[in-house]
């Protein structure tokens, strides 16, 4: 009781400097359109310097995520200047050979999703549902899930996925056609009842039978195995629950979400940052970190705060509040202006030796979306 009292102590701090932060952040922000420039950004290493990723890649869509929220919470014409092109981008890519899967809701929700509904662009609204229609496509109906990946995978669902549902949530409601509910809550129902483990921990992949939908195994994916607890996985869920949640009114998913929050929130080492895997060893101390599973699970955090007014929101509010301080004070690149990412310390795909301790532009998406939903912010894109 006395360390959790510490805990929520330390985390009201972060409300102390939260306007001198969030003015930080559009000033880093700002420099970052100057030296992104065109750029698709993935993944920065030691050098501080972003790749430039293909267009259909799944995290086309956070850079400019970053810059439509800014849009949406300032009003400065220079975010919408930025952000514009984005969707017509990976319209394009659409129309070429191309690797889009499971997760254009990650790349057509902060482009198309939002830009249509700042702006009213016609053009926008048809590039959204078209890859919500693409979307809903991947359904699995006899194994109730939508596919992952493309080639051979056939039979794969992922946890990721989660978050994609958003897609179909916003289609449903915009085209008042339900067909996009039905099947956003059937691979919802799926991740309930088959990621998402006793404990609160998640399987990340899972490999279903595709003619008969019989679930045949878990696969260890990004996680260190099978039966593992990789952090951004159980972040994806935290938040992805959270959300349809807050689409449906269906308290399953809220119970689902608090089930992760509880384990996510269980495992924290001391500065409240995820390491990459939490079952990664038996001693953590060597291990990675994953600020992007952080960050996504903050905002996710912030959602179950919204969804349990008063004091049943309270633990997920203080929760955010420590991982998002921690992020801010230990693990953010504010003394670094030549740095183009916001965040450090994220783990990409540790298992194959892939991005470890670099930074994301997905955490540093998820750290906007979490840091502008404390200061006010209403709409949500996922
Ligand atoms: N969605 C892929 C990842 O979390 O790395």
């Amino acid at each position: 009781m006395a360390q959790l009292h510490e805990q929520w102590k330390e985390a009201a701090q972060l409300q102390g400097i939260l306007p001198e932060v969030w003015e930080q952040l559009q000033v880093k922000v700002d420099r970052m359109i100057g030296q992104l420039g065109d750029k698709s950004p993935h993944v920065a290493k030691d050098d501080g310097i972003y790749d430039d990723m293909r267009l259909d890649w799944w995290t086309s869509g956070f850079w400019p995520g970053i810059l439509w929220i800014l849009y949406d919470m300032t009003g400065k014409e220079h975010y919408k200047t930025a952000a514009w092109e984005w969707d017509i981008r990976l319209e394009r890519k659409f129309t070429e050979d191309n690797n889009f899967h499971h997760d254009v809701g990650f790349q057509f929700l902060p482009t198309a999703v939002i830009k249509h509904q700042l702006t009213g662009c016609s053009d926008a609204l048809r590039r959204a549902v078209y890859a919500a229609n693409f979307l809903a496509g991947r359904f699995n109906y006899a194994g109730k899930f939508l596919r992952a990946w493309n080639q051979d995978k056939r039979g794969w669902a992922i946890v990721d996925s989660s978050m994609n549902l958003s897609l179909l949530f916003w289609a449903a409601a915009q085209l008042e056609d339900p067909r996009f509910e039905q099947v956003g809550r059937m691979h919802a129902e799926t991740v309930v009842n088959h990621f998402i483990r006793p404990d609160g921990s998640v399987n990340h992949i899972l490999s279903f039978d595709p003619a008969s939908g019989e679930l045949i195994e878990s696969l260890g994916g990004q996680g260190a195995g099978p039966s593992s607890a990789w952090s951004r996985g159980a972040s994806w869920a935290l938040h992805g629950m959270a959300n349809v949640y807050r689409y449906t009114g269906d308290t399953k998913y809220l119970e689902a979400a608090q089930r992760v929050a509880h384990f996510f929130i269980a495992c924290l080492p001391e500065d409240a940052v995820p390491h990459w895997d939490f079952r990664a060893a038996d001693s953590l101390d060597d291990e990675p970190r994953d600020t992007s599973a952080a960050a996504c699970a903050a905002s996710g955090l912030l959602e179950l705060a919204e969804a349990l007014p008063g004091a049943a929101g309270l633990p997920y509010r203080r929760a955010a509040e420590r991982i998002l301080l921690s992020l801010t004070t230990h693990y953010a690149t504010w003394d670094e202006p030549n740095h183009e990412a916001i965040l450090i310390a994220g783990t990409g795909h540790k298992p194959a030796g892939q991005n470890i301790d670099v930074s994301l532009i997905y955490g540093d998406y998820y750290y906007v979306e979490s840091m502008a939903k404390l200061m006010g912010w209403k709409r949500r894109i996922f």
